[in-house]
Protein backbone atom coordinates (compact mmCIF):
# COMPACT_ATOMS: atom_id res chain seq x y z
CA UNK A 1 0.00 0.00 0.00
CA UNK A 2 1.01 3.23 -1.19
CA UNK A 3 0.91 6.50 1.49
CA UNK A 4 -1.97 8.73 0.06
CA UNK A 5 -0.14 12.34 -1.41
CA UNK A 6 -1.88 15.12 0.13
CA UNK A 7 0.52 17.62 0.71
CA UNK A 8 2.35 19.96 -2.66
CA UNK A 9 5.06 22.21 -2.62
CA UNK A 10 4.80 24.59 -5.35
CA UNK A 11 8.67 27.09 -5.37
CA UNK A 12 7.03 30.54 -6.38
CA UNK A 13 9.98 32.47 -5.28
CA UNK A 14 12.50 33.80 -7.76
CA UNK A 15 12.82 37.39 -9.82
CA UNK A 16 11.12 36.19 -12.87
CA UNK A 17 13.65 37.81 -14.93
CA UNK A 18 12.33 36.90 -18.54
CA UNK A 19 9.01 38.23 -17.88
CA UNK A 20 10.19 41.51 -16.18
CA UNK A 21 8.99 44.51 -15.80
CA UNK A 22 5.67 42.75 -15.19
CA UNK A 23 7.37 40.78 -12.40
CA UNK A 24 8.11 43.41 -11.07
CA UNK A 25 5.54 44.50 -8.43
CA UNK A 26 3.44 41.28 -9.27
CA UNK A 27 4.97 37.26 -8.34
CA UNK A 28 5.58 36.18 -11.83
CA UNK A 29 3.65 33.23 -10.56
CA UNK A 30 0.17 35.87 -10.35
CA UNK A 31 0.29 37.44 -13.93
CA UNK A 32 -2.72 36.45 -15.95
CA UNK A 33 -3.45 33.45 -17.99
CA UNK A 34 -6.75 34.72 -19.70
CA UNK A 35 -8.63 36.05 -16.38
CA UNK A 36 -7.11 34.40 -13.66
CA UNK A 37 -3.30 34.35 -12.32
CA UNK A 38 -1.11 31.39 -13.19
CA UNK A 39 -1.33 29.79 -9.66
CA UNK A 40 -4.99 29.56 -9.69
CA UNK A 41 -4.64 27.29 -12.70
CA UNK A 42 -1.99 24.82 -10.86
CA UNK A 43 -3.85 24.97 -7.47
CA UNK A 44 -7.04 23.42 -9.21
CA UNK A 45 -4.97 20.92 -11.23
CA UNK A 46 -3.60 19.89 -7.79
CA UNK A 47 -6.84 19.89 -5.93
CA UNK A 48 -7.86 17.57 -9.08
CA UNK A 49 -5.42 15.16 -7.86
CA UNK A 50 -6.26 14.87 -4.34
CA UNK A 51 -4.09 17.66 -2.81
CA UNK A 52 -5.76 19.14 0.31
CA UNK A 53 -2.96 21.08 1.74
CA UNK A 54 -0.21 23.56 -0.05
CA UNK A 55 3.23 24.88 0.61
CA UNK A 56 4.17 27.76 -1.04
CA UNK A 57 8.34 28.40 -0.68
CA UNK A 58 8.33 32.28 -1.59
CA UNK A 59 10.29 35.24 -1.82
CA UNK A 60 10.22 39.16 0.12
CA UNK A 61 7.80 41.02 -2.10
CA UNK A 62 5.81 38.10 -2.76
CA UNK A 63 2.74 38.77 -0.23
CA UNK A 64 0.20 39.18 -2.55
CA UNK A 65 0.03 35.12 -3.23
CA UNK A 66 -1.22 35.27 0.61
CA UNK A 67 -3.77 37.53 -0.52
CA UNK A 68 -4.59 35.63 -3.04
CA UNK A 69 -5.62 32.77 -1.45
CA UNK A 70 -7.44 34.64 1.11
CA UNK A 71 -10.64 36.50 1.77
CA UNK A 72 -11.33 39.94 0.54
CA UNK A 73 -14.43 41.08 2.14
CA UNK A 74 -14.32 44.48 0.95
CA UNK A 75 -14.67 42.85 -2.75
CA UNK A 76 -16.74 40.28 -2.28
CA UNK A 77 -19.06 42.11 0.51
CA UNK A 78 -19.10 44.79 -2.68
CA UNK A 79 -20.15 41.65 -5.26
CA UNK A 80 -22.66 40.66 -2.91
CA UNK A 81 -24.40 43.81 -2.68
CA UNK A 82 -24.52 44.14 -6.48
CA UNK A 83 -26.00 40.72 -6.47
CA UNK A 84 -22.84 39.64 -8.96
CA UNK A 85 -23.16 35.94 -7.81
CA UNK A 86 -21.05 34.57 -10.79
CA UNK A 87 -18.37 36.73 -10.28
CA UNK A 88 -18.53 36.45 -6.24
CA UNK A 89 -18.52 32.68 -7.18
CA UNK A 90 -15.43 32.74 -9.07
CA UNK A 91 -13.52 34.81 -7.16
CA UNK A 92 -14.07 32.45 -4.03
CA UNK A 93 -13.40 29.16 -6.47
CA UNK A 94 -9.40 29.66 -5.34
CA UNK A 95 -9.95 29.71 -1.46
CA UNK A 96 -9.04 27.33 0.57
CA UNK A 97 -10.37 26.28 4.41
CA UNK A 98 -8.15 28.27 6.89
CA UNK A 99 -5.75 25.82 7.57
CA UNK A 100 -5.00 24.55 3.59
CA UNK A 101 -2.21 26.68 2.90
CA UNK A 102 1.24 27.42 4.22
CA UNK A 103 4.00 30.26 3.35
CA UNK A 104 7.28 29.29 4.35
CA UNK A 105 9.83 32.30 3.26
CA UNK A 106 13.21 30.56 1.16
CA UNK A 107 15.04 33.66 2.68
CA UNK A 108 18.23 33.34 0.07
CA UNK A 109 17.78 32.30 -3.60
CA UNK A 110 19.93 29.09 -3.31
CA UNK A 111 17.91 26.97 -5.89
CA UNK A 112 15.34 24.84 -6.65
CA UNK A 113 16.69 22.06 -4.23
CA UNK A 114 17.02 24.27 -1.09
CA UNK A 115 13.40 25.46 -1.95
CA UNK A 116 12.15 21.95 -1.57
CA UNK A 117 13.65 21.23 1.57
CA UNK A 118 12.46 24.65 3.30
CA UNK A 119 9.08 22.55 2.90
CA UNK A 120 10.05 19.85 4.88
CA UNK A 121 8.94 20.77 8.47
CA UNK A 122 5.33 20.94 6.95
CA UNK A 123 5.48 17.85 5.18
CA UNK A 124 6.82 15.89 7.63
CA UNK A 125 7.19 11.85 6.96
CA UNK A 126 4.61 11.41 4.01
CA UNK A 127 5.09 11.50 0.28
CA UNK A 128 4.53 14.74 -1.56
CA UNK A 129 4.00 16.65 -4.53
CA UNK A 130 6.42 19.31 -5.95
CA UNK A 131 4.80 21.53 -8.80
CA UNK A 132 6.77 24.31 -10.69
CA UNK A 133 4.21 26.90 -10.99
CA UNK A 134 5.53 28.23 -14.40
CA UNK A 135 5.25 25.16 -16.17
CA UNK A 136 1.66 25.52 -16.97
CA UNK A 137 -0.40 21.64 -18.38
CA UNK A 138 -3.15 21.80 -20.38
CA UNK A 139 -4.12 17.88 -20.18
CA UNK A 140 -7.80 16.11 -20.21
CA UNK A 141 -6.83 14.20 -17.44
CA UNK A 142 -4.82 17.12 -15.26
CA UNK A 143 -1.08 16.13 -15.30
CA UNK A 144 -0.81 15.89 -11.02
CA UNK A 145 -3.53 13.03 -11.23
CA UNK A 146 -1.52 11.47 -14.29
CA UNK A 147 1.77 11.56 -11.59
CA UNK A 148 -0.40 10.35 -8.58
CA UNK A 149 -2.21 7.36 -10.85
CA UNK A 150 1.10 6.54 -11.95
CA UNK A 151 2.61 6.29 -7.74
CA UNK A 152 -0.60 4.41 -6.76
CA UNK A 153 0.51 1.55 -9.46
CA UNK A 154 4.51 1.52 -9.08
CA UNK A 155 5.09 3.77 -5.66
CA UNK A 156 8.44 5.15 -5.17
CA UNK A 157 9.15 8.73 -6.84
CA UNK A 158 7.45 9.51 -10.26
CA UNK A 159 8.82 12.21 -12.27
CA UNK A 160 6.90 14.05 -15.36
CA UNK A 161 8.49 14.19 -18.23
CA UNK A 162 8.12 15.04 -22.17
CA UNK A 163 10.49 15.60 -25.15
CA UNK A 164 12.58 18.61 -24.98
CA UNK A 165 12.21 20.13 -28.49
CA UNK A 166 15.21 19.79 -30.75
CA UNK A 167 18.37 21.61 -29.21
CA UNK A 168 16.93 22.63 -25.77
CA UNK A 169 17.96 19.75 -23.64
CA UNK A 170 20.77 21.70 -21.97
CA UNK A 171 17.98 24.03 -20.19
CA UNK A 172 16.31 21.50 -18.20
CA UNK A 173 17.09 18.82 -16.19
CA UNK A 174 17.24 15.18 -18.28
CA UNK A 175 16.01 11.57 -17.63
CA UNK A 176 18.10 8.73 -18.62
CA UNK A 177 15.73 5.14 -18.62
CA UNK A 178 16.04 1.64 -18.24
CA UNK A 179 14.60 1.06 -21.70
CA UNK A 180 10.81 2.05 -22.96
CA UNK A 181 8.62 0.79 -23.14
CA UNK A 182 4.77 2.84 -22.75
CA UNK A 183 4.68 6.07 -21.23
CA UNK A 184 5.95 5.01 -17.63
CA UNK A 185 9.49 3.50 -17.39
CA UNK A 186 11.64 3.46 -14.62
CA UNK A 187 14.82 5.17 -14.31
CA UNK A 188 18.31 4.82 -14.20
CA UNK A 189 19.34 8.46 -13.86
CA UNK A 190 19.42 11.49 -14.51
CA UNK A 191 21.27 14.79 -14.65
CA UNK A 192 20.80 18.96 -14.62
CA UNK A 193 21.45 20.98 -17.55
CA UNK A 194 24.18 18.56 -19.24
CA UNK A 195 25.82 20.37 -21.43
CA UNK A 196 24.38 19.77 -25.39
CA UNK A 197 26.03 16.22 -27.00
CA UNK A 198 26.01 14.75 -23.29
CA UNK A 199 22.77 14.27 -22.74
CA UNK A 200 20.77 11.05 -22.03
CA UNK A 201 17.89 11.45 -23.68
CA UNK A 202 15.79 14.21 -25.02
CA UNK A 203 13.32 13.73 -21.94
CA UNK A 204 13.35 16.77 -19.63
CA UNK A 205 12.01 16.99 -16.05
CA UNK A 206 8.67 19.41 -16.85
CA UNK A 207 8.07 20.22 -13.24
CA UNK A 208 5.77 17.83 -11.40
CA UNK A 209 7.39 15.14 -9.15
CA UNK A 210 5.94 12.70 -6.45
CA UNK A 211 8.91 12.43 -4.34
CA UNK A 212 9.06 10.29 -0.66
CA UNK A 213 10.21 12.09 2.47
CA UNK A 214 13.91 10.74 2.42
CA UNK A 215 14.08 13.42 -0.45
CA UNK A 216 14.98 15.73 2.84
CA UNK A 217 18.01 15.06 4.47
CA UNK A 218 19.75 14.45 1.21
CA UNK A 219 18.79 18.07 0.32
CA UNK A 220 20.28 19.14 3.30
CA UNK A 221 23.93 18.02 2.58
CA UNK A 222 23.57 18.73 -1.31
CA UNK A 223 26.24 20.53 -2.27
CA UNK A 224 25.43 23.20 -5.41
CA UNK A 225 25.56 21.76 -8.83
CA UNK A 226 24.44 23.40 -11.98
CA UNK A 227 24.74 27.27 -12.10
CA UNK A 228 26.05 27.29 -8.68
CA UNK A 229 22.76 26.64 -7.40
CA UNK A 230 21.28 23.90 -5.16
CA UNK A 231 19.69 21.45 -7.58
CA UNK A 232 16.44 19.20 -6.38
CA UNK A 233 17.96 17.20 -9.40
CA UNK A 234 21.03 15.85 -7.72
CA UNK A 235 19.28 15.30 -4.56
CA UNK A 236 17.14 13.09 -6.34
CA UNK A 237 20.13 10.97 -7.82
CA UNK A 238 21.53 10.18 -4.75
CA UNK A 239 17.84 9.30 -3.59
CA UNK A 240 17.54 6.56 -6.74
CA UNK A 241 20.63 4.76 -5.52
CA UNK A 242 18.31 3.20 -2.50
CA UNK A 243 14.82 4.06 -4.15
CA UNK A 244 12.60 3.70 -7.52
CA UNK A 245 11.93 5.98 -9.58
CA UNK A 246 9.75 6.12 -12.78
CA UNK A 247 9.48 8.82 -15.58
CA UNK A 248 5.92 9.78 -16.92
CA UNK A 249 5.74 10.79 -20.02
CA UNK A 250 2.41 12.70 -19.01
CA UNK A 251 -0.36 13.13 -22.01
CA UNK A 252 -0.72 16.82 -22.36
CA UNK A 253 0.68 20.34 -23.41
CA UNK A 254 2.82 22.39 -21.29
CA UNK A 255 2.97 26.58 -21.63
CA UNK A 256 6.82 27.57 -19.76
CA UNK A 257 4.79 30.71 -18.32
CA UNK A 258 8.30 31.94 -16.97
CA UNK A 259 8.31 33.00 -20.56
CA UNK A 260 7.28 35.65 -22.14
CA UNK A 261 6.50 33.61 -25.79
CA UNK A 262 5.51 30.83 -23.62
CA UNK A 263 2.75 32.97 -21.59
CA UNK A 264 1.21 34.48 -24.78
CA UNK A 265 0.92 30.70 -26.04
CA UNK A 266 -0.46 30.15 -22.43
CA UNK A 267 -3.25 32.51 -23.19
CA UNK A 268 -4.14 31.73 -26.18
CA UNK A 269 -4.84 28.19 -25.93
CA UNK A 270 -6.49 28.72 -22.67
CA UNK A 271 -8.71 31.24 -23.84
CA UNK A 272 -9.54 29.20 -27.19
CA UNK A 273 -9.88 26.01 -24.41
CA UNK A 274 -12.74 27.98 -22.93
CA UNK A 275 -15.87 27.37 -23.88
CA UNK A 276 -17.51 30.73 -22.49
CA UNK A 277 -14.46 32.28 -24.58
CA UNK A 278 -13.27 30.48 -27.40
CA UNK A 279 -15.61 32.36 -30.48
CA UNK A 280 -14.87 35.39 -29.20
CA UNK A 281 -11.16 34.87 -28.44
CA UNK A 282 -10.65 33.17 -31.85
CA UNK A 283 -12.49 36.00 -33.67
CA UNK A 284 -10.12 38.38 -32.29
CA UNK A 285 -6.85 36.39 -32.53
CA UNK A 286 -7.93 35.44 -36.81
CA UNK A 287 -8.31 39.68 -37.05
CA UNK A 288 -4.47 40.03 -35.75
CA UNK A 289 -3.45 38.00 -38.70
C1 LIG B 1 14.01 23.39 -12.99
C2 LIG B 1 14.56 21.98 -12.72
C3 LIG B 1 14.75 21.24 -14.04
C4 LIG B 1 13.46 21.21 -14.83
C5 LIG B 1 12.95 22.65 -15.02
C6 LIG B 1 11.59 22.65 -15.67
O1 LIG B 1 15.00 24.14 -13.65
O2 LIG B 1 15.79 22.08 -12.02
O3 LIG B 1 15.19 19.92 -13.78
O4 LIG B 1 13.65 20.58 -16.07
O5 LIG B 1 12.84 23.34 -13.77
O6 LIG B 1 11.18 23.96 -15.88
P1 LIG B 1 14.93 25.75 -13.76
O7 LIG B 1 13.92 26.04 -14.83
O8 LIG B 1 14.51 26.26 -12.42
O9 LIG B 1 16.29 26.18 -14.16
Amino acid sequence: MTKRVRKAVLPVAGLGTRVLPGAKTTPKNLLNVVDRPILSYVVEEARAAGIEHFVFITSRGQGAIEDYFDANPEIEGALEAKGRTAILEDVRRDLGKPGQMSFVRQMAPLGLGHAVWCARDIIGDEPFAVILPDMLMMAKTPALAQCVAAYEKVGGNIIAVEPAPEGETHKYGIVALDGQDGRLNRMVGMVEKPPLGTEPSNLFISGRYILQPDIFPLLENQGKGAGGEIQLTDSMVELMKAQDFHALEYEGTTYDCGDKIGLLRANVAFALARPDLADAARAAITALL
